[in-house]
């Protein structure tokens, strides 16, 4: 087991000006469950193949443990990795596929297949060992591809968005198999997705990337409780908190009929009059005509106890953002019904206008 640290890394791929990755700076504790999440095209797999030693690293170093891995071949890096196209081969059998990577190292067949049977218990494919990938479910095959890492004991489990192959009920139950596993391993995971529910649900902590840089790195509930920018802000929590720039006063901010209290000494850093304000679905409650801020109801989602509505802030300009809350699903508002809505105490987010970074505690 070990730590791993991105020092300042970078990748720029060649004839690109921008890093896809910029700079990156983290440390993994040992046998700490880290996630990269963020949008298509943020730099998620690229960090990971830069930690895989398969992308080169153009400014920064990377260690794994105290050893800097930075010019270490792939293969001398103790890591195993598991990427969404697992491609297991088809003319092998399970336990075959699982000891490939130790024939290759000259691992002898009795250890091979100890290795090989510990691992198939530990995933619950022992029945399976001698059937071949087209007799087995995408579950199951998904639970080979996580064996051949497993037989080899790195030192660090890389994973790519290894649970994409799947339908969607498969994938939440998958995923939790995953994340205990990872625990009874103990094993250093770093692990790739952009589903923002993936990455709450799996990690230790969370790393939110976005256009090769790094916006967070924080556990799932604080970064839910305390997103440090815009970005964060919108980008993880479903449905999205709502954001929307209002007038910044002295008693406070003006939420449509509604004064917010916020003392304004705490917002250092910006002498604007208008703020950027975020507010989850849930801090929301339904006010009296005046006070808050109305909002036209177009859908009314029912999911039982609870129901979203999607509306259009009354007024507003910006009629292509949905403002979003959730309601009472016993008595929720009707579609096309206006409403208002304002927040609940204590549970607002500032933002600068202009850089996007959070503003007071
Ligand atoms: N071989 C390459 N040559 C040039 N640019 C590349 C190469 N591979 C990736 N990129 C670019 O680098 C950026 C980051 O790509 P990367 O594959 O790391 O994104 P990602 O976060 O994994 O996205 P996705 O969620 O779509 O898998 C993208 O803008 C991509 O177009
Ligand atoms: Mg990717």
């Amino acid at each position: 087991m070990a730590t791993v640290t991105f020092d300042n890394a970078s990748r720029i791929y060649p004839g690109q000006e921008r890093p896809a990755v910029d700079s990156l700076n983290i440390e993994i504790g040992d046998g700490e469950f880290l996630v990269f999440v963020g949008p298509s095209g943020c730099g998620k797999s690229t960090s990971l193949r830069m930690l895989a030693g398969l992308e080169e690293i153009d400014a920064g170093r990377i260690l794994i443990g105290d050893r800097d891995v930075t010019d270490v071949p792939p293969k001398d890096r103790d890591i195993a990795m598991v990427f969404q196209n697992y491609a297991l081969y088809p003319h092998m059998t399970v336990a075959d596929n699982m000891g490939f990577a130790l024939k290759i190292a000259g691992v002898n067949k009795a250890e091979i297949r100890k290795r090989v049977e510990d691992a198939a218990a530990i995933l619950d494919l022992t029945e399976y060992l001698d059937r071949k990938p087209k007799a087995l479910s995408g579950g199951q095959r998904q639970r080979v591809a996580m064996g051949r890492a497993i037989v080899r004991s790195p030192q660090v489990f890389l994973m790519d968005e290894p649970l994409s192959n799947l339908d969607a009920k498969l994938r939440v139950s998958t995923r939790t198999q995953i994340a205990s596993l990872q625990r009874r391993l103990g094993v250093t995971t770093v692990y790739v997705t952009h589903d923002q529910t993936e990455a709450m649900t799996m990690g230790d902590r969370v790393a939110v990337l976005n256009a090769g840089v790094l916006q967070q790195i924080d556990s799932p509930r604080r970064m839910y409780d305390h997103p440090n920018n815009v970005f964060v802000a919108g980008f993880i929590g479903s449905p999205a908190m709502n954001l929307i720039e209002q007038t910044l006063t002295d008693q406070g901010v003006q939420f449509g009929g509604t004064v917010l209290p916020v003392d304004r000494a705490t917002l250092s850093g910006t002498d604007q009059n208008s703020v950027t304000v975020g507010v989850r679905p849930e801090d929301l409650e339904l006010a009296g005509e005046g006070e808050g801020l109305p909002v036209e109801v177009d859908v009314v989602e029912e999911l039982g106890a609870d129901a979203y509505i999607y509306g259009r802030l009354a007024g507003s300009a910006d009629t292509a953002k949905p403002f979003i809350a959730r309601v009472d699903g016993r008595r929720p508002p009707q579609k096309g019904e206006t409403v208002h809505l304002r927040p609940k105490q204590g549970h607002l987010h500032l933002f600068d206008v202009a850089n996007g970074q959070r503003l007071g505690d």
